[in-house]
């Protein structure tokens, strides 16, 4: 079968090259020369619309019946998606291999196959037989799902065409291909022109969408921006491989709010959704451990509550350790150089450990106090009081500043049975069932929780 022309172009200037070649002669940059067809296929018609065209209308006339969403019966999913996949949108689900994207996939299909909507299920990286397996291992064997297990983008539209779906999941992007081109599978100009194809499809058809996008080491979707840019919703599926934990986020979403955080825990029966992650987070808590201090704080608009753990230690090496796991090396740093300057005296010798028990992590200012103080008490050796949490921003002076709704991480605490809270001055007035103590510096919240040390620790008596 002969090849379609294929042309090179610059991704920086848009000039055209016949051949691939490592500079763009037109405007001089360097690799930024992609392959693309000669010709792009001519669209059915004008900008993939379906029906006649429609005109301007007043706002409030135009009709929003076909964007309902379809929930996927996976609560935590749904939530994510404020309510389910939308008809005629693209959604891709970024995450690293073994994260368990196929699994979600697999198990938001059932659901919406068991609501009566037909599902087709493209498998371009394992076969027919093992998603068979696995989704009998799942439970997940509703009549309304289809199976096709191929890598070739015509194909998975003769299949659509034969099988006439409503939602479409493509597992992955990156393995499936165009054969018009002549670059591999999951390079640049495969991707692109592979997601242009899938998204035309999915409007021209009113098909939900969803596709899976392999991550690369630095966390970003493999391929190119312009995958973000042509799907509507881009959903992340993170987690450490060594915990069970996953956390779904939506990174841009058209039809809701990118607030919404998905809590799934890996089980032999596939993902189960996790409702209340703050309990999980501290059920291995040893109340009493010195360098132990809980945090409320905020993912999204979801409060958690996790553990914040610190060790120091005499060191043996020329420059101490500094390890933050779960943390942001920033901010340790910036919370050993307040304590140090304003609290303590530096941290001269010491090694300092820090996670967030777990495997979750958060990089957000409101879980400063907490580090600050599981520092101190790992280093005076005196644990915190079990009943006590902290929350609040630590500035370069020392002093301390309010975090976005302390009210709601509050009563999150309170929920989970926690009494008394060191709170920065400015916090809310009340939050019922906590006693709030108030600091208006990091000094004053090290005595409020027993942990300022011995004076010849102190920096200031005052
Ligand atoms: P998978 O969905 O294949 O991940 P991805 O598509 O992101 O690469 O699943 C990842 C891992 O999850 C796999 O190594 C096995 C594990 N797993 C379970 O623990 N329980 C299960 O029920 C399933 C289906 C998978
Ligand atoms: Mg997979």
């Amino acid at each position: 079968m002969a090849r379609d022309r294929t042309i090179y172009r610059c991704s920086a200037c848009g000039g055209m090259e016949p051949k691939w070649a490592g500079r763009c002669s037109a405007c001089g940059a360097w690799n930024e020369l992609v392959e693309e067809r000669a010709a792009p296929e001519r669209r059915s018609q004008a900008d993939g619309r379906t029906g006649p065209r429609v005109g301007p209308r007043p706002i409030a006339e135009v009709d929003t019946d076909r964007w309902h969403p379809a929930p996927t019966h996976v609560a935590e999913l749904d939530r994510v998606l404020a309510g389910g996949l939308v008809p005629g949108s693209t959604a891709v689900l970024g995450g690293e291999p073994g994260i368990g994207k196929s699994t979600l996939l697999l198990q938001a299909l059932a659901g919406l196959a068991k609501d009566g909507h037909r599902c087709l299920y493209v498998s371009a990286e394992e076969s027919a037989e093992q998603v068979r397996l696995r989704a009998e291992r799942l439970g997940a064997l509703p009549p309304n799902l289809w199976l096709v297990s191929t890598t070739a983008v015509p194909e998975v539209l003769e299949d659509v065409a034969a099988v006439a779906p409503d939602v479409l999941a493509i597992d992955s992007i990156q393995t499936v291909y165009d054969p018009a081109l002549a670059s591999a599978p999951g390079s640049v100009a495969q991707v692109r022109e592979c997601a242009h194809r899938l998204a035309r499809l999915a409007k021209d058809r009113s098909l939900a969408t969803m596709v899976v996008g392999h991550v690369t080491k630095e966390g970003g979707l493999a391929g190119p921006r312009v995958l973000e840019h042509l799907v509507d919703t881009v959903l992340s599926f993170e987690g450490e491989r060594h915990h069970a934990l996953r956390l779904l986020r939506a990174t841009k979403h058209r039809f809701g709010s990118t607030e919404g955080l998905g809590l799934f825990a890996m089980t032999d029966a596939g993902l189960e959704g996790v409702p209340d992650p703050s309990a999980l987070f501290l059920a291995d808590r040893r109340p009493g451990t010195p360098g132990s201090v809980v945090a409320p704080v905020l993912d999204g608009h979801r409060p958690l509550l996790v553990e914040v753990q610190a060790l120091v230690t005499a060191t043996t090496a020329s420059m101490p350790r500094r390890a933050a796991q779960g943390l942001d090396g920033g901010r340790l740093a910036l919370v050993l150089a307040v304590l140090g300057r304003h609290v303590t005296g530096p941290f001269t010798a010491l090694d300092v450990h820090t996670v967030v028990a777990g495997g979750v992590t958060t990089a957000e200012p409101g879980a400063d106090l907490a580090l600050a103080l599981s520092l101190l008490s790992a280093r005076t050796g005196v644990p915190v009081a079990p009943d006590l949490v902290a929350c609040g921003e630590v500035g370069l002076g020392g002093e301390l500043r309010q975090v976005h709704q302390t009210a709601r991480r509050l009563a999150e605490a309170a929920r989970l049975g926690f009494g008394r809270a060191i709170v920065p001055q400015s916090a809310p007035a009340t939050v019922p069932g906590m006693t709030l103590l108030r600091a208006a510096t990091l000094a004053q919240a090290a005595r409020l929780a027993g942990v300022q040390g011995p004076a010849d620790l102190q920096r200031h008596a005052s």
